[in-house]
């Protein structure tokens, strides 16, 4: 929700009291030391902030100078900021200043809400998490499509979560065709719904489709190999087309990734079925995992799995894992971890 910048977390301190906190507005600006510090002097405060101040002249004057003018005898930096225009410039000018300046203090932790921003400064592709809901047997569909609703009622608020902390949301033709999902944020107040990018290599959907749904402020990224698509959606503007040749009867992953880097989509919560899913990862595409294990059984091998595609032949080639979380969500488990850090 916090747009092209990263979400960032502010604390001021004084003698051993949390006196003030804020974070990042909608969008991004203002930023949250702008929040606390604007005009007010805190003589003899400490700032706790999770990412390095900014130092850039922008619409707005930089955090260092909010937090010099305000008088501020220390900052804790959990992170440096990776964007090349700040990238240890914020720490120096606080140093110069003569503020006590703690760099690095929780680098792993103040890195993780914002990890697609570190992805953003060392990829050609955006930062992609995938996120599914599972059978205790691994199924994410009956054999006759039916997957709503696999996970409990808390575990699809945790859903909402996940697509707030994403700018754009990706499904795939056979999702769309047995769901028929809107993929939106259900609440009222935001100023964005997440773009969301749709994979239709024959052309087969309509626009009576909710994901072409016009809500507040999104963009929908249609890649289809069909040229039989444009009249379909020519009155629909905020459907932006891309036709790609098909691969190995699918599109081809790489290079949508690297076209939606260029329009400048920097995260994608992945909400797709199994063959989707098997394209991300067999591509070594995926960044994180989000998998909600409910304890039902499902069965039949017909039906859909997390993981579908070829698979892996060899277990030493199986992505493993790292860094594992486990939340219990009313009978569900949900299990996240990373394959592949930026910071
Ligand atoms: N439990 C959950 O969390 C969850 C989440 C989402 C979906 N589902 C369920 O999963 C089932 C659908 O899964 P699915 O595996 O059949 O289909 P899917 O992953 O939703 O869609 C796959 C289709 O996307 C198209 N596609 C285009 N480019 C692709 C690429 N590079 N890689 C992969 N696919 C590409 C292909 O369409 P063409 O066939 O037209 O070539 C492909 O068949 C549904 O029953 C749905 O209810 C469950």
């Amino acid at each position: 929700l916090t747009g092209e910048n990263p979400s960032v977390g502010a604390v001021l301190v004084k003698n051993g009291k949390i006196i003030k906190e804020a974070v990042t507005s909608y969008n991004g600006r203002p930023h949250a030391e702008a929040i606390l510090l604007r005009n007010k002097i805190f003589e003899k405060a400490d700032l706790y902030v999770t990412l390095e101040p900014c130092c850039h002249f922008g619409k707005t004057p930089p955090c260092t100078s909010f937090i010099i003018n305000s008088k501020i005898k220390r900052v804790f930096v959990g992170i440096k900021d990776p964007n090349p225009i700040v990238n240890g410039k914020g720490l120096k000018i606080l140093k110069s200043a003569k503020i006590e300046v703690f760099n690095n203090i929780l680098p792993e932790e103040c890195a993780e809400p914002n990890e697609w921003f570190f992805k953003r400064f060392k990829s050609e592709f955006p930062y992609i998490t995938i996120k599914t809901a599972i059978s205790l047997d691994g199924k994410i569909a009956t054999s006759t499509g039916i997957s709503r609703w696999i996970s409990s009622k808390k575990s699809r608020i945790f859903t909402q979560t996940l697509r707030k902390r994403h700018h754009a949301i990706m499904v795939g033709t056979n999702t769309i065709l047995k769901d028929n999902p809107s993929l939106t944020i259900h609440e009222k107040n935001i100023i964005k719904q997440p773009d969301r990018i749709i994979l239709d290599p024959d052309g087969i959907l309509s626009p009576s489709f909710n994901v072409f749904k016009k809500h507040i402020n999104e963009r929908v990224f249609y890649f289809t190999g069909s040229k039989k698509t444009e009249k379909k959606f020519k009155n629909l503007n905020h459907v932006k087309i891309f036709y790609l040749p098909k691969k190995n009867c699918f599109l081809d992953i790489l290079k949508i990734m690297k076209i939606l880097k260029e329009e400048k989509v920097w995260s994608i919560l992945v909400e797709g079925g199994g063959t989707l899913n098997a394209s991300i990862i067999e591509n070594n595409l995926v960044d994180r995992l989000y998998v909600v294990i409910s304890p039902r059984l499902i069965g039949g091998k017909d039906a859909p799995t997390l993981f579908d595609g070829t698979g892996f032949k060899n277990l030493s080639k199986t992505p493993l894992l790292k860094n594992v979380e486990y939340i219990q969500s009313e009978q569900d488990i949900i299990i996240t971890g990373f394959l592949k850090r930026y910071f």
